[in-house]
């Protein structure tokens, strides 16, 4: 999601809507603004709200009939989490009275608690979007504070108060024209003041067609934007001076966010998908509360055989759970492309659950295999990245895997959105189940919370040993992955990717039946991925990797931080934290998606268009 704001001498009309257009290409399902128009009464204003679904262009085209000649005022662009895309969920959201309009990115954990307590006092809500409680959280505060000279600033800073969960926000008040009050946890704010006013921005690339000095808002500080310039206050109020930082990246790079492809970008988001697909899951009780589950435990309960299907990397993310639902939920789970499905005579019967994987929602080959399934009476349970897509429209229930958009073509931070997500569900099984204990989930739960860190470690320590590792493959014809057990689920996503982004040919192979065939193609300086990081079945892959070695091979490893030995047989090593097995998918994919990416791009090719490739495929 996008925002934007302006306050000054100009047409706020205009640097909304080329700031929105500026955020377009991180998704949109819908968009809007909030304007204030002056209306006779000093020295208050009215808001104009002006909604769409879509793109920026159609609110745009709407916004030209109003002729405004507001010059303040906020926008947003919604790629949607909570409550499916439409006006009525379209920021900004505004209070009961229609006096205080917000923008909001990020998620409110507590939002289902603070909207029931508005509501018993009397506030009505329009929308089913988490922000909109901020609208009303400040309306109450600011009745509170009306007196005060900062009356605005004073409200936010309150209602943040009462908020648990991730914000960056923009709120405008009909008794404050001019003012826009700014307030970040979590979820990216700048500011930045130009040669005609004040603007905010939740990234820099709406900002720096005004201003190149910005402003990024740490977590816990807010800023008061008026025509004349900025000032800010931490939580209590009081005046800080934060860091000014220049910007010269071009409009490519700040796209990218600085990164150098989206690719790598959005590997990097990563920690956030797992800390923002998990916000809200573990009630107080310590039950997992998946809201959006469309089925009661009395349906899950009867359960007796699972079908994970899905397609590329979705499909990689259903062998990752074939491991967990067995595992933990001691169900019978197959896992198949949704293209091979249909086109058998798969065993369905009404205690049978369908699990579709689909990051767009909307691969023609899994929504066939879903209608399918639902002809033959299965009960289907959706993985998607895309609220309303039709995946999770028609699905009996749905988990959305909060990944924002993804823009490369090749997979990362969805893949371990679905991860994490299908993980949830193995639990959730395994508790309906009674396989699992409320106390083992808690703790499970809080070990895949922990990933998140432990795939930032990776990110910030390993970036030389990828390096390295990606200089041994790129001449190399052809390359082997290899693992057991989770490792060798990893591995199939592993050379998914290092095919699709540097056209180097890869296979993936359990490593124990190495000896039935693939060992014939190794020779001197052959590539050997493995996933030999701490598991039930290490000294078996190791033996594997003895095998390989004793032909030339090149081993690569992904290991287990402070595993010397393994040293003893690879030849390059990318570590991972210890975590539990069950876990490692997630962290030891990383390394993998890294190389890949190395590789490619030391082999000149683009990594986030490659050939040949689209990112949802709608035909069959
Ligand atoms: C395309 C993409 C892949 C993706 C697959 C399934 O082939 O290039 O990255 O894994 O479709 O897409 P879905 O949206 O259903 O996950």
């Amino acid at each position: 999601c996008g925002i934007v704001g302006y306050t000054g001498s100009g047409s706020a009309t205009n640097v909304l809507v080329s700031g929105l257009k500026r955020l377009e290409y991180r998704g949109y399902d819908s968009a809007g603004v909030a304007l204030e128009l002056a209306d006779g009464s000093t020295p208050g204003c009215v808001l104009d709200v002006v909604r769409s679904t879509g793109k920026v262009a159609g609110l745009e085209e709407e916004l030209e009939a109003h002729h405004s000649n507001a010059t303040c005022g906020i926008g947003h662009t919604r790629w949607a989490t909570h409550g499916r895309p439409s006006v009525k969920n379209a920021h900004p959201h505004t209070s009961c009275d229609g006096r205080i309009a917000v923008v909001h990115n990020g998620i409110i954990e507590n939002f289902a608690e603070l909207r029931d307590e508005l509501k018993s006092r009397g506030h009505q809500f329009k929308s089913e979007t988490d922000t909109e409680v901020f609208a009303h959280l400040i309306e109450e505060a600011y009745d509170r504070h009306r007196a005060e000279p900062d009356a605005l600033m004073a409200a936010v800073r309150e209602a943040c108060t009462f908020v648990v969960g991730a914000y960056g926000l923009a709120v405008v008040c009909a008794d404050e024209p001019g003012t826009i009050a700014v307030a970040r946890k979590d979820s990216p704010i700048v500011v930045g003041c130009g040669p005609d006013g004040s603007y905010v921005a939740s990234d820099v690339i709406a900002l720096i067609d005004a201003t190149r000095d910005v402003v990024v808002l740490e977590d816990g500080q807010f800023a008061c934007l008026t025509p004349q310039g900025i000032e800010y206050t931490d939580e209590q109020g009081r005046s800080i001076r934060p860091q000014v930082t220049h910007i010269d990246w071009d409009i490519d790079m700040a796209e990218k966010g600085g990164y150098p492809d989206f690719m790598l970008k959005e590997i990097f988001e990563q920690p956030r998908v797992v800390r923002d697909t998990l916000v809200g899951r573990l009630a107080p009780t310590g039950e997992l509360d998946i809201d959006e589950l469309g089925l009661t435990y009395e349906q899950l309960d009867v359960i007796d055989r699972v079908y994970v299907i899905a397609c590329g990397t979705s499909y990689h993310a259903g062998l990752i759970a074939k491991n967990l639902i067995e595992g933990w939920a001691r169900i019978p789970c197959e896992v198949e492309a949704a293209s091979e499905f249909r086109y058998r005579n798969p065993i369905i019967t009404p205690s049978t659950l369908v699990v579709a994987v689909s990051q767009s929602g909307e691969t023609a080959d899994t929504l066939a295999a879903i209608r399918d399934a639902r002809i033959k009476g299965a009960k289907v349970f959706g993985i998607t990245n895309v609220v309303g897509s039709p995946v999770a429209r028609e699905s009996d229930g749905v988990i959305y895997t909060k990944a924002n958009k993804e823009i490369a073509v090749a997979s990362t931070k969805s893949f371990i959105g679905q991860v994490v997500s299908l993980t949830l569900l193995a639990l959730l099984l395994g508790q309906v189940k009674g396989k699992l204990t409320t106390a083992q989930v808690r703790m499970l739960f809080h070990e895949l919370g922990d990933t998140a860190e432990q795939i930032q470690w990776v990110l910030d320590t390993q970036k030389e040993a990828v390096h390295e590792a990606a200089l041994a493959c790129k001449d190399a014809r052809s390359a082997l992955f290899v693992g057991r057990g989770m490792g060798a689920a990893i591995s199939n996503e592993g050379a998914l990717k290092l095919k699709e982004i540097s056209y180097l040919h890869a296979e993936a192979y359990a490593a124990g039946e190495m000896k039935h065939g693939p060992i014939a193609l190794i020779d001197p300086g052959f590539p050997v991925i493995a996933v030999a990081t701490k598991s039930p079945t290490y000294d078996k892959t190791v033996s594997n990797l003895k095998e390989c070695e004793a032909r030339g091979a090149r081993i690569i490893a992904v290991a287990t931080e402070g595993d010397e030995d393994i040293r003893k047989v690879a030849d390059h090593v990318i570590y991972v934290p210890a975590v539990r097995d069950a876990l490692s998918a997630i962290t030891a994919t990383v390394p993998l998606q890294l190389l890949a990416r190395e590789v490619a791009i030391l082999r000149g090719c683009d990594v986030d268009q490659p050939r040949n490739l689209a990112k949802s495929v709608t035909v069959e």
